[in-house]
This record gives C-alpha cells, structure tokens and sequence, in this order.
C-alpha cells in the first residue's frame, strides 16, 4: 500500500508500473488464447518454414486490449495532483475567480482523443484481417480514425506554423515562421496513413513487425524522456509527457508478444498489430508536438515505400506475398522475384534507375540484354541481396540493425544537424 501510495506521486513510476504489467498481461495472455483463435479460424500459415504451419493470428488484439486496458486505468493518474487541489496540472492559470484549482481539460482531451484514435485503429486492423480489405480502401482507414486526435489538436495547440530551416530562409525568400494553416492538419493525417501502413509492408518475416516497432517505440521514448529532462518550457514538457504515458505501456505490450512472436513464431500479431503500432507513433507525434522526429525514425520505412512504390502503383507486378521464401535445401530464406516480362517501358525505366543506384537485382537475357526478371521491391529482399541468403532469425535481426543503424542517425540529425538548420 505504502509503495502505491508512493507511485501515485509521480504519474511517470506508476505509467512505467503499467508498462511492467501490460508486458506481463500480454506474454500471459497470447498462449491461453492461441487455441481459441485458431478454432475460430483466425491463424495464418507461417510460410518460411516446411509445410506451412498453422500460427495463431490477429495477436495485436490481445497486445492492443491490454494497452487499452493500462491506458484507461491510467486516465486518472496524471490529475492527482489537481484532486489533491495542491498545483493545477496543466501549468496554465492555476486558480480561477474563486480561488478555485481549474481541471485541465485540454490535457484530459487529448489523451482520450489519442485513445479514441487508437481504439479505432486496432478495431479497423482486426476487421482487415478477418475480411481482407483491398488495398485500395484500407489505405484510407486511418484518414477517419485519425479525425479525433487532429479535431483535439485543433482545439487544443492549434499549432500549425512551421520553423523553416535556416539555408531555405534565404532561398526562397521565406520568413523564419511559416503558417500552414490548414496544410499543416492535411500533413497530420498523411502521417497517420504513412506510420500504419509503411510497418505493414514491412512484414512476413517471424518477428519483424515487432523487433521494428520496439526500436522505434524506444528511439521515441529516449528522445520525449530527454526532453522532459532538458526543457525549459512547461508547455514542451506536458507534450512530452503524454507521448511518454503512450510509449511506456506500448513498449511493454510489444516486448510481451515479440516475445511469442519472435522466430520460432507462436503467434502472428497480423495486421491489427501493425496498425495499433503506426496509430501509436502517429498520436505520440501529434499530442507531443514531434512529428518531424517520428518521420525521422522511421527512415527505413519512408525508403521501403518509395522503394514498393513501383509496384504499389502498379507499374511493376505486385504480388499478393513479397516476403522471401524459403529454401528447403539451406535451411536459409532468400529473396522473392518478380517477373518483367510483361512490364511496360515506363516500370522497365523505373527498374532501371533502381539498378543505375545499386538498388535492384535484376536478371538479364544473355542474348537479348532484356530484363526478365528482379527481386521484390522491399527493404527485407534488398538486404537478402546485398548482404546473401541466412536464416529467418538472423534476416529479421538484420532489419532490427538496420532500424537501430537509422534511428541513432536520426538522433544525429535530431541533435546535431537541426542546430545547424534552425539555430538564430
Ligand atoms: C503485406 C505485404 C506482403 C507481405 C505480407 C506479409 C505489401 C504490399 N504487402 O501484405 O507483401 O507478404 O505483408 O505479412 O508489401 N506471415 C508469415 N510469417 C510471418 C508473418 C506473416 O508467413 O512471420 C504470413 C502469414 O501467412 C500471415 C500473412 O503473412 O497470414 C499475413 O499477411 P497480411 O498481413 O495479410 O499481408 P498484407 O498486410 O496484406
Ligand atoms: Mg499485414
């Protein structure tokens, strides 16, 4: 009890407390339902092993209910000190005309603007997996679950200006502050699209959503405690802090069911995870005031979907799976290609440049020199290029480096390069 009473003091012990019980309720849970899922017909074949197993799918919704779970109970938490009546939370006026402590309202509702955002998300990424919906509609889905949070940031921060870097400033003749007005609100919810969607198609591999999520999940998490700690701005401060109160117990549902997810997979998190994992990132950016620096740890995700986009938009033909498969001989996964010989010149010109950039394996006729074929266009077939077929494992682990290779950068830039941009 006196432990309780203690963490009740400081919102940040008791988020971190939920973070621990959110790992473990998720770890717990995963197995006992496992089998239920699967009667119910929700599991999916693992295909980079012998024989297609049968795993276990839609495991995000066990990570996402137990995040959900925390966050609710979490709700009341970051307002004890204005029931205590002791300082008024939100650090603006304080007391009103009577003397009174005035409940900070703003802050009350962006959390649940965030936690509606994301409770949509999770419900709309577990209808994907049981329906399949064509990718021409889901892309759209975060476009209206995102409406919540930026309505909220409207009301709230309606911050829409941004700070142009110092070398455009002379340029284009720009001031230092430039309004976007409603631009800004637009490119909010783009990155709502990007984050669920550019994880997604970074899939098929045991683990890899997961061990992609955690890095950047925690570059997010080092970066708002960093700046919690160094601001001198109590408004910085607050921002900071509600991304925090979302990434703490996020990090503790995602280590959870890596944990099962992890090669040799027990469970697939399916699309229901990825699209809670990209919600969460989106509505830390928005409600913290960081999403450039979101956008700047997910660099290998810009550069996987600029990288698809041939064949997202069909220029090149695009498979339903592009994961690798696997090689029964080996034991080790190798990278998946795709034919070009019906590719129009406009996809050829494409793959073309690609290769000029040593970005592309492409096979040509000895006789001819036509393109007849090249590798699936995704982050994980290139670095089974690059860097040669192994196992499962170690191919997840080598997206897992590659995340942390671009989010220590993204930390270089974040704190050494921006000085440069923005100082004056
Ligand atoms: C996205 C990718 C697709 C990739 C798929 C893998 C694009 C445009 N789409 O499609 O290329 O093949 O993700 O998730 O890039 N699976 C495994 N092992 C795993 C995880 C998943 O074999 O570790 C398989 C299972 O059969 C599972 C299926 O992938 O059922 C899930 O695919 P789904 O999430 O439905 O694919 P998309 O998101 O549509
Ligand atoms: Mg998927």
């Amino acid at each position: 009890v006196a432990v309780g009473i203690a963490l009740v003091h400081n919102a940040l012990a008791v988020s971190l407390s939920l973070a621990v019980l959110a790992y473990y309720a998720t770890y717990s849970f995963i197995p006992l339902v496992s089998d239920v899922f699967i009667k119910h017909g929700r599991f999916g074949k693992d295909r980079l092993k012998k024989d297609f197993p049968v795993v276990a799918e839609s495991m995000g919704l066990i990570a996402g209910c137990v995040y959900l779970g925390v966050m609710f109970l979490f709700i009341p938490v970051p307002f004890v000190p204005f029931f205590r009546q002791q300082t008024d939370v939100s650090g603006t006026s304080g007391l009103d005309f009577f003397g009174v402590p005035m409940f900070p309202h703003e802050t009350l509702g962006q959390y649940l603007a965030g936690l509606l955002s994301l409770f949509s998300m999770l419900f709309l990424g577990f209808v994907d997996d049981v329906v399949d919906i064509k990718w021409r509609v889901k892309i759209w889905m975060p476009l209206v679950a995102c409406i919540p949070l930026l309505m909220v940031y409207m009301v709230t921060y309606n911050v829409t200006h941004i700070v142009v870097p110092i070398p455009f400033r002379g340029l284009f003749g720009l001031e230092k502050l430039v309004d976007l007005g409603i631009l800004y609100y637009g490119y909010m919810a783009a990155l709502c699209i990007f984050a669920t969607n550019a994880i997604n198609i970074i899939a098929g591999m045991n683990g890899v959503e997961g061990i992609q999520c955690l890095v950047i999940g925690s570059a997010l998490l080092i970066n708002s405690l960093y700046q919690v700690a160094i601001t001198t701005y109590q408004s910085t401060k607050e921002a900071h802090l509600i991304a925090v109160y979302f990434l703490l117990p996020f990090l503790g549902v995602t280590i959870g069911y890596l944990r099962h997810n992890w090669y040799p997979s027990k469970c697939f998190g399916g699309d229901t995870y990825v699209y809670f994992a990209g919600m969460t990132f989106a509505v830390a950016g928005i409600l913290g005031r960081f999403t450039k620096t979101v956008l700047l740890f997910m660099v290998p995700q810009i550069f996987n979907f600029l990288y698809s986009c041939p064949q997202l938009f069909g220029f090149v033909e695009c498979p339903r799976h592009r994961m690798p498969q696997l090689n029964s001989e080996t034991g080790n996964v190798e990278q998946t290609r795709v034919s070009l010989e019906k590719t129009k010149p406009l996809g050829k010109a494409m793959i073309r440049i690609l290769e000029v950039l040593y970005l592309v394996d492409v096979e040509r006729d000895p006789k001819t020199n036509k393109m007849i074929s090249c590798n699936n266009l995704t982050l994980i077939n290139l670095l089974l290029v690059k860097f040669g077929p192994t196992t499962e494992a170690n191919a997840t682990l080598r997206v897992g480096y590659t995340q942390l290779v671009f989010c220590l950068l993204g930390f270089c830039a974040r704190y050494g390069l921006a000085f440069l941009f923005y100082r004056q």
